[in-house]
């Protein structure tokens, strides 16, 4: 069962977007902190990272325990790479591409996202 939900998310690249989703005013994101938002059956991740003033989105579960969390993980930068670390046991992902920074287990799905007008959007394939 959850790995059926895991299957879910896949990573959407720029070119594949077919949707831009309307998410809310940039003023409606922390900080340097993240939000969730539900897509389709999907939680989805978005962080504003205003210190390097760039946008990620990812997947919300953490697929170290399945927990859906890294919408409330701490973000920070490893050299250049900008990365989130689950709350739970500080596993770190790259933002950027999803990667397991710790080692082996599973990477991260990520999303486009875009800012436009003063609001933010990301993007899905469907
Ligand atoms: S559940 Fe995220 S690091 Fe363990």
């Amino acid at each position: 069962m959850i790995n059926e939900i895991i299957a879910n998310y896949k990573t959407v690249t720029p070119a594949d977007v077919k949707v831009w989703y309307e998410v809310a005013n940039v003023s409606e994101f922390p900080k340097n902190g993240g939000v969730a938002l539900s897509y389709k059956g999907l939680q989805i991740a978005i962080f504003n990272f205003s210190r390097r003033d760039e946008w990620y989105a990812t997947q919300n579960l953490c697929p170290h325990k399945k927990q859906m969390i890294l919408s409330r993980g701490m973000i920070g930068s490893e050299g250049e790479e900008p990365k989130v670390a689950c709350p739970f046991h500080k596993k770190t992902f790259s933002l950027k591409s999803g990667k397991n920074l710790n080692g082996s287990e599973c990477d991260l799905a990520t999303y486009p996202v875009k800012v436009d007008d003063g609001m933010v959007y990301v993007g899905f394939s469907e």
